[in-house]
């Protein structure tokens, strides 16, 4: 069993705030997260895939395959946007990077080609250099 991992670059603005708590406990909470105009990052998204090597490729998954895949169902949906608002798989949740990385992997793997044998592994986010955030489909 191999595992590959490729990298995808997006951008996105979040604001932290809970609708069932009060002002002062969302400052609490959240900090300067729950400032109310939002802030943005940089994401860094690691998409794992695992799986037997293809004898007749020499390889686990297509990586233009898995770019079409990916960028299509997740960077397009994500990058420059608001995801309190403009990130229609967000609706309704509090868009930590918690959530975001559950949605990114229920995104993936809710359509994922049956024709492929390799299966997603994880995710991984990096927001800023000190909060990395990890799904493992088995895990959940
Ligand atoms: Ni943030």
């Amino acid at each position: 069993m191999t595992r590959f991992t490729r990298r995808y670059r997006f951008a996105a603005a979040h604001r932290l705030h809970s609708e069932k708590l009060t002002a002062a406990e969302n400052a609490e909470l959240f900090g300067k997260c729950n400032n109310p105009y939002g802030h943005g990052h940089d994401y860094l998204l690691e998409v794992s895939v695992c799986g037997d090597v293809d004898p007749s490729t020499g390889r686990v998954i297509s990586p233009a395959q898995l770019d079409e895949y990916v960028k299509a169902r997740i960077v397009d949906q994500f990058d420059h946007r608001n995801m309190n608002t403009e990130v229609p798989a967000l609706a309704g949740r509090i868009p930590t990077t918690e959530v975001a990385a559950e949605t990114i992997e229920d995104l993936l793997i809710s359509d994922w080609p049956k024709d492929w044998s390799a299966r997603l592994d994880k995710i991984r986010i990096y927001e800023t250099k000190n909060n990395i955030f990890e799904t493992t489909h088995e895990a959940r």
